[in-house]
């Protein structure tokens, strides 16, 4: 995001999007409830999610310095102290114990006169390789980008990466004295985002950072979290995407169909325009690591289109998307930031803006004799489906039309299991957050025809904010024995469909209105079945 001639942050389009603001603040708000007198204004309370995590007040975007430690899960995100748009950026913090239900805690890292704190990592440095713990404590060690100002002693607007340690579990952090502990020659804009972690075969420490605008992954590794040295850079041959940056790199191995003696290395690469749905998206490459490159393997053909690469989500709201250190059971563990550079500035909630998408887990398996990325919520969601008051529906049959759902189904807050059969239905799906007239509904259909599963977001409430909100977002997906799989969790602000067991997620914001809570199925064109249906009511984690 962070780019100094990026379209969409210059001042004329910034002064336009201000205007417009103005001007929907009108319809903005006519869902918001008016404050009583004396009351704080509790803003847009019908977009505050209830399971995604948002901070009370103000702008956020990247999860960053995702580290399981002492039991505690810890989130720290950019964030803005000071007001509901970007910029100090600061780091925030909070923690959970099961990723679901977070406490906010103070700011971790501030801006000051002389530095902004850009997105990184943290790591337990648990054998104290860099001396910064104390007798009683492994200090928690964060690498992050300086992005520097004026009477920094650094040309503003260069990056570079620094380092601050915390030796009170994350609660307190200091910045390093020698900062930066890495930087380019000269310095470079575009530096940003280390992304640290423990490469047990060589007994060192890994970092990927990127060269946003030369869209490009490099490596360093360092014995003591201080000093780096290079290792290798990471680029596609014929990049596809030129005028993109790359952001928010991630590199870490997984198991082959849970085979440990298969190791493969995945690296992520957040890619800033030109992803999938539109705008920002996370991209990702399977292949080999040998301790200093990374060589991946069934690479798209150069000037292929985003189709042929490969996605953790289909949807237009998941960016900035990396794994948490020391996760339990080594598993991989993401959080991403649901929502997109091109319109994140413009979206209507108050006093916030900004929430993260669902934790998952990330597995690797051969479908269609290539190794893809399967992605489920954490096992800690299981446990909050598991408690919610359900509605089952055995089997249903629905002949080219629209079925609403009992009224018991109606919900903002829920998740919907189903095995959908198309059989000769041309369309067939479901619609969540439905209007009681049918003018409002977020649609999740199977295409028979072109074999694609869509998530249509044209009518779900507001979109007037901005015109570059993309409304449907549709992936390739044969059926498996005429049927599809799928888990769609349904928020205040938000919907991801899970399809296929895992095989591929879709995740976009909506803005209805509180009212809009209704559940129907429908086929176009034919018949269709939904089986095993459940309709689960969720308590608010948040
Ligand atoms: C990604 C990003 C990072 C940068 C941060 C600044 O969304 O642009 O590259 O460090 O946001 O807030």
């Amino acid at each position: 995001m962070y780019d100094p001639q990026r379209p969409n942050r210059s001042k004329p389009r910034r002064l336009a999007a201000w205007l417009f603001a103005m001007l929907s603040v009108s319809s903005a708000a006519y869902a918001a409830p008016s404050a009583l007198p004396g009351e704080a204004d509790a803003g847009t309370t019908q977009w505050r999610p209830a399971l995604h995590y948002t901070p009370q007040r103000n702008w956020m975007n990247d999860p960053n310095g995702l580290v399981f430690y002492k039991g505690l899960y810890h989130l720290f995100y950019q964030y803005n102290p000071e007001g509901n748009a970007w910029g100090n950026m600061s780091w925030g913090h909070a923690t959970s114990h099961d990723l679901l239900h977070w406490s906010e805690q103070p700011v971790a890292m501030r801006a000051n006169d002389t530095e902004e704190i850009f997105s990184g990592s943290i790591v337990v440095d648990e054998h104290n390789t860099s001396g910064l713990g104390t007798a009683n404590s492994s200090p928690l060690i964060a690498l992050y980008t300086s992005a520097y100002k004026a009477g920094s002693g650094h040309r503003p607007g260069t990056q570079a990466q620094s380092l601050a340690y915390s030796t009170d579990d994350g609660k307190t952090w200091r910045q390093y004295a020698r900062n930066p502990v890495l930087t380019l020659n000269p310095e470079s804009k575009n530096f940003r985002d280390p992304k640290v972690s423990w490469y047990a075969p060589g007994g060192y420490w890994l970092m990927t950072t990127v060269v946003a605008d030369a869209q490009v992954v490099k490596m360093y590794r360092s014995n003591n979290l201080i000093d780096w040295d290079f290792l290798s850079d990471f680029s596609l041959p014929g990049i596809p995407h030129q005028g993109a940056l790359w952001e928010m790199p991630d590199l870490f191995p997984l198991p082959l169909d849970g085979d440990s003696r298969q190791q493969k290395w995945v690296m992520i690469v957040n890619v800033n325009p030109w992803s999938i749905a539109g705008g920002s998206g996370a991209m990702y490459f399977v292949g080999r690591f040998d301790g200093r490159t990374f060589t991946p393997e069934n690479v798209a053909p150069p000037g292929s289109d985003p189709s042929r690469y490969q996605w953790l989500d289909h949807g237009a709201d998941y960016y900035a998307a990396g794994t948490f250190a020391n996760a339990p059971d080594g598993k991989a563990v993401t959080i991403g930031w649901m929502s997109n550079w091109d319109y994140a500035e413009r979206i209507p909630t108050t006093p916030w803006k900004g929430a993260m998408a669902l934790p998952r887990v990330l597995a690797l398996k051969t479908v269609d004799g290539v190794p893809q990325l399967t992605f489920e919520p954490v096992l800690q969601y299981e446990s909050l489906v598991g408690v919610g008051s359900t509605t089952r529906i055995k089997e249903l049959s629905v002949s080219s039309r629209v079925r609403e759902l009992g009224q018991l189904t109606r919900g903002v807050v829920q998740n919907i299991e189903v095995t959908l059969s198309p059989h000769s239905a041309e369309r067939a799906g479901l619609v969540v957050r439905g209007s009681a007239n049918g003018d409002v509904g977020t649609r999740i259909f199977y295409d028979t025809t072109n074999q694609t599963l869509t998530l249509d977001r044209s009518m779900s409430g507001e979109t007037g904010f901005s015109n570059a909100i993309s409304k449907q977002h549709i992936v390739n997906l044969p059926l498996v024995n005429g049927k599809l799989h799928l888990t769609v969790v349904v928020d205040r602000n938000s919907v991801e469909v899970f399809a296929g067991h895992g095989r591929t997620v879709i995740t976009d914001l909506v803005f209805p209105s509180a009212h809009d809570n209704r559940v129907s199925v429908f086929a176009d064109g034919g018949t269709a079945t939904f089986s095993d249906m459940t309709i689960t009511h969720l308590v608010a984690a948040n």
